[in-house]
């Protein structure tokens, strides 16, 4: 289940620029672990982005919080390690975050990738992970936090909707953004033309802000995103088509 990932020339001049900014790779791979709930085609694109684009990251493994989600056959099909941390089996939410935090602490990831996790964490895991986990949300953060924003989207008459990659802190879906990109929203949108057309945008956004973190570019420190150690003003703008 290939997805489609980014090339170069997809880019436009300042975005691309700012990719191919001074620094040098770094030369090892960062370790993360993705957490997933459902189909996982952002997983599949970060799979993807390794394979083709030499996404300079080792997946440790994939956990997951429900037993039947198509994206752990995706890990599996990869060969990566896949856990299994359900929430029925754990009283509290306190619990499941504990042995949440348990199973991703036996790979040591230096980033934990929310991919499609459809869970809210706790504080307490929120700030244990503090500038090391990131989360993909379906809309143009501040707009459209929680659920539902493709509907959302529709519903408010909005004529541009998108996707947003951010570090995770304990306000929902209020972490500092990293990068966005925008679709046009349609007066004849239904709420899956317009998740796809989103869906379509997560793929190339997500594996590029994974890179700059694992290139040691972007760096989540003291409640500031920084890039070549300047600070991040406003998310990256991944360029209309
Ligand atoms: C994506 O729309 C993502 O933004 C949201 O959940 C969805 C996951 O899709 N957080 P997939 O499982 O990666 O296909």
């Amino acid at each position: 289940m290939p997805s489609d990932s980014t090339t170069d020339s997809a880019l436009d001049s300042s975005l691309e620029s700012t990719l191919k900014s001074t620094t040098p790779p770094a030369a090892t791979l960062l370790p993360i672990v993705v957490l997933i709930s459902g189909a996982g085609s952002n997983l599949q694109a970060i799979i993807d982005a390794k394979i083709n684009d030499d996404l300079p990251v080792t997946i440790q493994a994939v956990i997951c919080n429900r037993r039947d989600a198509p994206g752990l056959l995706r890990a599996q099909q990869a060969g990566i390690s896949t856990e299994l941390v359900e929430q029925a089996q754990y009283a509290t939410r306190e619990d499941f975050d504990a042995a949440l935090q348990q199973c991703i602490e036996k790979y040591q990831p230096a980033l934990i990738v929310l991919a499609g996790f459809m869970r809210i964490l706790t504080d307490a895991f929120v700030n244990h992970y503090r500038g090391k986990t990131i989360n993909i949300h379906p809309s143009l953060l501040p707009a459209f936090r929680g659920l539902n924003t493709h509907q959302r989207a529709i519903d408010a008459k909005v004529t541009e909707h998108g996707t947003t990659v951010h570090f995770v802190t304990q306000e929902l879906d209020g972490g500092p953004a990293i990068i966005q990109a925008s679709v046009p929203v349609y007066p004849n949108d239904n709420t899956a033309k317009l998740a796809q057309r989103v869906l379509e945008k997560e793929h190339l956004i997500f594996p590029l802000a994974i890179r700059l973190i694992a290139e040691g570019r972007l760096v989540y420190t003291n409640n500031n995103v920084y890039l070549d150690n300047q600070p991040l003003q406003e998310p990256l703008q991944y360029p209309d088509p």
